[in-house]
């Protein structure tokens, strides 16, 4: 399959999605309950409660990743590789002279059980393609933020000289960015660039591609040497893979802060960007923004989208075992605060909208809460509001909420831009 400009087929895409269930509830401004249990330090699967930094990090967290997988995610790769194909500057004075505009054709390997496989992307022979965008004459390195987009990277990053890219750049005014937002498929980057951040962007799609039938040949593909059905991983881990993958090619460049590499992601990748922080401690921090179920919210509540609606919706998103749990969450010895204490000490926001009880903020708020006595732990200071409404953007774990739906508004990126300043600002 081709990829053409895609914003009407985008939003088509995503009003069949249940993306579109946006309903007219509103989500509490006060916690609806304790935080998340079990409780991230107690004891867990024959270990005792965790009192020190050490045992977090050798015993615990280990445990946590090894059940996220088995239960949520599907088996990571034992070990993976990227090769840079090429290397060009495709435009020296791009964004209205702004930044320089980089592409890389890159090749992934990836292993499980011994059994090497390598991918070039889904549908090519050349490579798949990251664009990077600098901020121009930076003084020093500058920090990066790491995305992944509903849309093609011409969308991303609009520039006539990115590959693939069509005559007219359809950059908004659309349905898609009717019913989504002004920002669903391009940041505003030259704000971007103008507050001193790289962007980096890969289309997930064009490797491992989210469609039941052909994300799940690919998943299958690249997971040759994996055996087992329910454990097998699903794209949100793949994709949470892809941002690992960028980084493998990042790190050596001495433009960008190496100390300042943030994932960034909406709703499905949303969840990809937190996996990637929790496997990958290459991450530095996370904005995760309506990341809901298999993201920041709980499986163990009723509210908004449910395990079993999730899974039969995008059955290729999660392993298998994931659905087996609809319906049985409580046997589940993990839940996604997990997660987020797995990222701890580092900086996550969760962003969120009133409106958006599909993917439960006050679920997310409760799995934030529930993931603070990691933060607490390493003497950080995670979670610093007792309201949803709160904001505390340079808390490590920064909770936003405005009024509205799903998508990416205009009030959304100075939100993201105080809490990149907060925790990575010059
Ligand atoms: C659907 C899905 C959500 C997902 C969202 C998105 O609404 O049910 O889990 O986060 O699509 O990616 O926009």
């Amino acid at each position: 399959m081709r990829l053409k400009n895609t914003a009407a087929a985008f939003a088509g895409v995503l009003l069949l999605s249940s993306c579109a269930k946006l309903t007219l509830a509103w989500t509490d401004l006060e916690p609806d309950g304790p935080p998340a249990r079990p409780q991230v330090l107690d004891a867990f699967a024959g270990t005792s409660a965790v009192g020190e930094v050490a045992d977090w990090e050798q015993v615990r967290a280990p445990l946590f990743r090894e059940a996220l997988q088995r239960e949520v995610f599907g088996v990571m790769p034992d070990a993976s590789s990227t090769q840079i194909l090429d290397h060009k500057i495709l435009n020296s004075v791009a964004f209205n002279g702004k930044g320089v505009l980089e592409e890389y054709r890159l090749a992934a390997r990836v292993t499980f059980n011994g059994v090497e496989v390598e991918t070039v992307g889904a549908d090519t022979d050349e490579g798949f393609v990251m664009n990077l965008a600098l901020p121009i004459n930076a003084d020093g390195p500058v920090p990066v933020i790491l995305m992944q987009t509903f849309c093609p990277r011409w969308n991303t990053l609009p520039d006539a000289s990115v590959a693939g890219a069509p005559e007219k750049i359809d950059t908004g005014g659309n349905i898609g960015t009717y019913i989504f937002g002004r920002f669903i498929c391009t940041p505003p980057v030259e704000e971007i660039l103008d507050a001193g951040y790289a962007i980096a962007t890969i289309f997930p799609s064009e490797i491992v591609p989210d469609s039941k039938k052909r994300g799940l040949e690919q998943l299958r593909r690249l997971s040759a040497g994996y055996e087992d059905d329910e454990t097998r991983w699903g794209a949100i881990g793949a994709w949470a893979w892809l941002y690992s993958r960028m980084i493998d090619v990042l790190e050596d460049d001495p433009r960008l802060d190496q100390s300042a590499t943030v994932t960034w992601g909406h709703s499905r990748y949303g969840k990809s960007a937190l996996v990637a922080a929790a496997f990958d401690d290459r991450i530095d921090g996370v904005i995760s923004h309506q990341s809901g179920t298999g993201g920041a919210s709980l499986n163990r509540r009723k509210k908004g989208e449910s395990v079993k609606s999730i899974t039969n919706s995008y059955p290729h998103w999660f392993a298998q075992s994931y659905a087996g749990f609809a319906g049985r969450e409580e046997e589940m010895t993990i839940d996604q605060h997990h997660l987020l204490a797995l990222i701890a000490p580092r900086p996550v926001m969760l962003g969120n909208a009133r409106r958006d009880v599909w993917s439960d903020p006050n679920g997310a708020f409760r799995a934030a809460a529930g993931a603070d006595p990691v933060y607490d732990l390493y003497g950080a200071k995670g979670l610093e509001q007792a309201r949803l409404d709160e904001w505390k953007p340079g808390a490590a774990l920064a909770f936003w909420i405005r009024p509205g739906t799903h998508g990416v508004v205009k009030e959304d990126w100075p939100a993201f831009l105080e809490f990149l300043d907060a925790h990575f600002g010059k």
